[in-house]
């Protein structure tokens, strides 16, 4: 037997879980030359019989291919003569196998207690590629910090990687109809670290084809658009993804130096405006700088905004004294403010001529920050049901909004006439 091959016994265990009853999913992880290679199999249901669906990740590129029993028997012979370093983990209804073979060749297995668990076949397109997973995005993951040196995503960055994925579907879905053979410029609004901006940048360009993607990340902190802008030159996004140190409120994109560069650079509009969590009013102002830069998209998940607290925290307005009982607890009132607000983002962005949906984007689980408003130009701006829809709610608050005072100077002219 050679070192870290697998004895017969185990190998044909390996089998009878597999190939047997109440087998839920085979996976193997190995490590090699610093890349990591990830086959996984599962039972699914296609067209009324069970099929096997293995999903390959190669450093980061995923092949999803389905198989009858016989091409699966083939497949985990593989499995079980695959040499090196690796880790299998083996699940079925009743139970758990892992087996890890060191650097050394040691083989170890151990088995989990007896379960009783169900083992569902899924149907096969119950799994989607996820935008991180559709194109090669391990430097990405690793140059930004969402994955470790192996490429698995840190725990404690699950949360970003999710919502970077589910931010980007709904960024693919907002421009399905874009041709992507034109200049497309996307601005990200206090982007932080930039994962989202980097992802968007490679995203559209490997994936959705765009021939000539650019985005600008702007954030008022110079330690963040500095690493954003090294992470950009690490992964050849030079002049593709620019950083910007700048207060959103003072931004000018007409006219600023991206960070690192000596000479200023002019950009007429953006296509798409978004922002992940910006910070309290700095979504509001993402929202009016998308308006005032005429982009065609904005896609924005909000922080939590405290506007509105202040404003109903005395009780003083009319539709405030309504609700007494449910502002009295301040969980309760923090979440009314936050609906109300983006109720109130969502009604003002119609006003101005966007067709504007919001949606839950990732699980409440996740974070309460979980929803995301997302807006596409397109009607008559000033339509009679969505004004005297907007007037109803803020009167009965009796609030201003603050992004009603910000873009005051396009709103007035709609909001007059039904006042
Ligand atoms: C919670 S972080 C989110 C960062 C990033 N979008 C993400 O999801 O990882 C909010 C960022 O917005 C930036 N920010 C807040 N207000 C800003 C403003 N007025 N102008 C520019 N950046 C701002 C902060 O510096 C911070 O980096």
């Amino acid at each position: 037997m050679e070192r870290g091959e697998l004895d017969a016994a185990l190998a044909e265990e390996i089998r009878a879980r597999t190939l047997g009853e109440g087998f839920m999913k085979i996976v193997q992880t190995v490590r090699r030359n610093g890349k990591t290679f990830r086959i996984s199999m599962r039972p699914v249901a296609i067209g009324g019989e069970t099929r096997y669906q293995a999903e390959m990740v190669d450093d980061g590129t995923v092949r999803v291919k389905n198989f009858d029993a016989n091409g699966a028997a083939e497949g985990l012979e593989e499995i079980i003569a695959q040499k090196g370093a690796r880790d299998l983990h083996l699940m079925t209804a009743k139970g758990d196998l892992h087996v890890r073979v060191t650097r050394k060749g040691h083989v170890m297995a151990t088995r989990s207690a007896e379960m009783d668990r169900v083992a569902v076949v899924q149907p096969h397109d119950r799994v989607k590629k996820t935008p991180l997973a559709s194109f090669n995005s391990s430097a990405l993951l690793r140059v930004t910090g969402l994955a470790d040196g192996d490429g698995r995503i840190r725990a404690s960055q699950r949360g970003k990687y999710d919502q970077v994925n589910e931010f980007l579907k709904v960024v693919d879905d907002v421009i399905k109809d874009e041709p992507g053979d034109r200049p497309f410029t996307v601005v990200d609004c206090g982007c932080g670290k930039a994962y989202l901006t980097l992802a968007l940048c490679m995203y559209l360009a490997e994936v959705k084809k765009f021939a000539d993607v650019r985005v600008v990340g702007v954030d008022r902190r110079e330690d963040v658009v500095a690493a954003a802008s090294k992470m950009a030159g690490q992964l050849g996004l030079d002049g593709k993804a620019v950083f910007a140190k700048a207060d959103l409120t003072e931004f000018d994109l007409a006219k600023f130096v991206p960070f690192g560069c000596d000479e200023a650079i002019s950009i007429e509009r953006a296509d798409m405006v978004v922002s992940l969590h910006a910070c309290d009013t700095a979504t509001d102002e993402a929202l009016a700088r998308g308006v005032e830069w005429r982009a065609r998209y904005i896609v924005s998940a909000p922080c939590y905004q405290h506007e509105l607290q202040k404003a109903l925290g005395g009780g003083a307005a009319k539709g405030a004294q309504a609700f007494a009982g449910l502002l009295r607890h301040g969980i309760l009132r923090e979440r009314l403010c936050d609906l109300l607000t983006d109720a109130f983002r969502a009604q003002l962005l119609r006003i101005l001529g966007f067709r504007t949906q919001v949606v839950e984007f990732v699980s409440p689980d996740a974070t309460a920050r979980n929803i995301l408003l997302r807006a596409e130009f397109g009607v008559k701006p000033g339509q009679a049901a969505a004004v005297s829809e907007y007037l109803d709610l803020r009167d009965f608050w009796q609030v201003t909004p603050w992004l009603e005072t910000r873009l005051k100077g396009m709103l007035e002219k709609h909001l007059v006439k039904y006042e």
